[in-house]
């Protein structure tokens, strides 16, 4: 059931919206274990997911399986309706593994070998480890493959969520094999890719290039280590690969995710089309600042879908969480159930809890979950249930909708966000800015979202390119096509500087960008301290300082300057350009996203009637759209502290609250609005 091609715009080809929570069987009594599936039934759950740490339990000792915890409790909670999502347990080997197979343990960067008692401490280089890894899968899928109770399954448990690297014999024999197949056996290659030249790194055979690691006076080849990361994404997708074949060939009806989206694994590429759909963990509390946190959960939710499109939340936060060193904030009434809404605003087709019960032992025994240690049903219960009541009745309609972005940003691209680590001049990196970008039109109540670079941009009208140093030529006509039929492609300084094996382009900046551009980089600077030697612009009429960068630029005869420099040596040169192409432009922006430079350069295209209208301008309400071939639906989400009234430019029927609606809506502090809108009346709202 893989839809080929990833794109923003996918829906899950799901039967039924999932709700429900991760569960542990393996940390509850008998008796807790009896009374849990009606107790949750009652809360509206359809799903749990379980296993995925349970290896000890599955396979006490080597070859012995039992499974019976998992059958009990597959057969139990199947008796009320509600399916299982197993998960092949290999975050957590059990000691009988590491014990027999030490070689299996990853190494760090200082050289570290990890040591057993925590989690995700195997290396997926590890033919020993590989070998055990499909042994437990195949066990696992053979006995659960006519089971009508599991639906589909999740491999392993948030990849690379400690750390991604692997320095480990086993990765370095590995790392070997990959850059022989990268540079086809030949090492001279490798050589003039990487410019081993500099610093006399040549090197005379693949066996003697070693894995970028600690332990070293100064700072590596960035485009060694762009190889590395590119190596690691490589490897944990084979690692996966092995178990995902093994749970197809066993039940083909079995739909397969991964949860967690971490760094090091191109999300966009072979990972994920491996799988049905990806699967992502929502942590809003981890933004400490309440006031900024909305922001932060929409950019994270817009950045995962960007991926592949929708997906399911495989874990959300349902109370204040804690290990070592801290807990969390507690999320007060009505939060759990807004930030479920707003990761089903923004592509959510499925919605699952952690956890379902606080446990009473081991590193998280301080996070919450819908249920406390002393198993009474309080108000995260209460609220879960709510929740579930409502999902229940309308998650039908959301399937099968697609979040609607107007405005995007370029993000998800793994090997543009990798390729800036080590070397990053102390400049933010791609996603921090695309987060600023995002931001600034988030708060303005409009349609925006990510877009990674290779997507669709049908449907888009403006797209942002945030500092995109290595661009791939390849991209290039489809941009070009959509800006002459109309598109606006905003485009960040030092965008184009780099080719895609990190090295800096021979030919003038901004490299391949030039002709879509129509200007060239005469100089650039890094603005150290901006606040005591500030560089202005002129712009939208007024004096914009920037932080961060400086260009100056020089544009062909037919291009405009929109801004200019107004700032000692650089004073009276091009900031800002733009070429027309078609019925669309391409401006380029000479220096780095600031807020106030998106402030301006929203005035600026709005003025110019080039931006499209925002959904919604009540502050602190956010608004989001989902489009499907039957209907559009409308969320409308409360952030703030005081109850507000929302002008409505269609009406339309509340799905959760089953009332017709129009004109205008209020919303409680937390309120949730969910609109129908009928297909007549999309059109003028944009
Ligand atoms: C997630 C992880 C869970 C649990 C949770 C709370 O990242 O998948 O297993 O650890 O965080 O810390």
């Amino acid at each position: 059931m893989i839809i080929p091609g990833l794109t923003h715009l996918r829906p899950l080809p799901l039967k039924e919206f999932l709700y429900g929570s991760a569960y542990y069987p393996e940390h509850w009594d008998a008796p807790t274990r009896t009374t849990d599936p009606e107790l949750f039934h009652a809360a509206g759950w359809n799903v749990i997911r379980m296993g995925e740490f349970a290896w000890d339990r599955l396979e006490p000792t080597e070859g012995r399986f039992d499974f019976s915890l998992f059958d009990e409790t597959i057969a139990r909670f199947g008796a009320v309706g509600i399916r299982t999502i197993f998960c092949t347990p290999t975050a957590t080997p059990p000691r009988w593994l590491t014990l027999r197979y030490p070689e299996v343990l990853r190494v760090d960067a200082q050289g570290v070998v990890q040591k057993h008692g925590s989690r995700q401490h195997a290396s997926h280089f590890s033919d020993v480890f590989r070998t055990h890894s499909r042994r437990i899968t195949r066990a696992l899928s053979a006995h659960y493959a006519g089971n009508p109770h599991v639906i589909g399954w999740q491999t392993d448990n948030e990849f690379h969520c400690h750390f991604s690297e692997d320095h480990s014999p086993a990765a370095h024999a590995a790392w070997v094999e990959f850059l022989r197949a990268r540079f086809g056996g030949e090492i001279a290659q490798l050589n003039r890719t990487w410019g081993t030249a500099f610093w006399g790194q040549t090197y005379d055979a693949f066996e003697h290039v070693p894995t970028p690691r600690g332990g070293q006076p100064t700072h590596p080849n960035p485009a060694h280590s762009l190889d590395y990361y590119r190596f690691l994404s490589h490897g944990v997708t084979v690692f996966q690969r092995d178990q995902v074949e093994i749970l197809r060939a066993a039940n083909p009806a079995w739909w397969i995710t991964h949860n967690g989206c971490f760094s090091h694994i191109d999300f966009a590429g072979d990972f994920t089309r491996d799988l049905d759909f990806l699967s992502y963990d929502s942590y809003p509390l981890f933004d400490f600042d309440w006031r900024t946190r909305p922001a932060n959960q929409a950019f994270n939710t817009d950045y995962v879908r960007a991926y592949s499109g929708n997906f399911v939340v495989m874990e959300q936060q349902c109370g204040p969480g804690g290990q070592n060193q801290y807990l969390l904030d507690t999320p007060e009434p009505g939060e759990m159930r807004k930030w479920a809404y707003v990761n089903i605003a923004r592509g959510a087709d499925g919605m699952l809890l952690f956890r379902e019960r606080t446990c009473r032992f081991g590193a998280e025994e301080y996070w919450i979950g819908v249920l406390d240690h002393d198993n009474v049903p309080r108000r995260r219960y209460r609220e879960a249930a709510q929740l579930g009541a409502e999902l229940q009745r309308i998650g039908a309609a959301i399937l099968g909708t697609a979040v609607t972005v107007r405005i995007a940003v370029a993000g998800a691209h793994f090997e543009t966000q990798s390729a800036h680590l080590p070397l990053t001049l102390g400049l933010p990196s791609p996603r921090n800015v695309a987060e600023t970008v995002h931001n600034y039109f988030y708060r303005a109540g409009h349609a925006v979202g990510c877009l990674h670079p290779t997507d669709t941009l049908a449907g888009v009208s403006v797209f942002f390119l945030t500092h995109f140093a290595m661009i791939d030529s390849a991209w290039l006509p489809a941009w070009q096509a959509w800006v002459e039929a109309g598109g606006v492609l905003v485009i960040g300084a030092r965008s184009g500087s780099k080719d895609m094996n990190n090295n800096v382009v021979a030919t003038t900046l901004p490299g391949a960008l030039r002709p879509l551009v129509g200007a060239s980089v005469e100089e650039y600077g890094h603005q150290n301290r901006p606040e005591l030697r500030p560089l202005a612009l002129r712009f939208t009429g007024a004096a914009v300082t920037t932080e961060t960068w400086y260009e100056q630029l020089l544009p062909d005869t037919d291009t405009e300057t929109v801004a200019r420099w107004e700032s000692r040596h650089l004073a009276g040169s091009a900031a800002i350009t733009r070429r027309r192409h078609g019925k669309g432009w391409v401006y380029y922006v000479g220096t780095y996203f600031s807020p106030l430079i998106i402030e301006r350069l929203a005035a600026h295209l709005a003025s110019e009637n080039l931006l499209p209208a925002p959904l919604c301008t009540v502050p602190r309400v956010e608004v989001s759209e989902r489009r499907g071939s039957e209907h559009t639906l409308r969320f409308y989400i409360n952030h703030g502290e005081q109850a507000v009234g929302v002008p409505l430019a269609h009406s339309g029927q509340d799905l959760i609250t089953e009332q017709p609606v129009s004109g205008s809506l209020t919303l409680e502090p937390n309120g949730v609005a969910v609109i129908r809108l009928g297909h007549s009346g999309q059109a003028n709202d944009f």
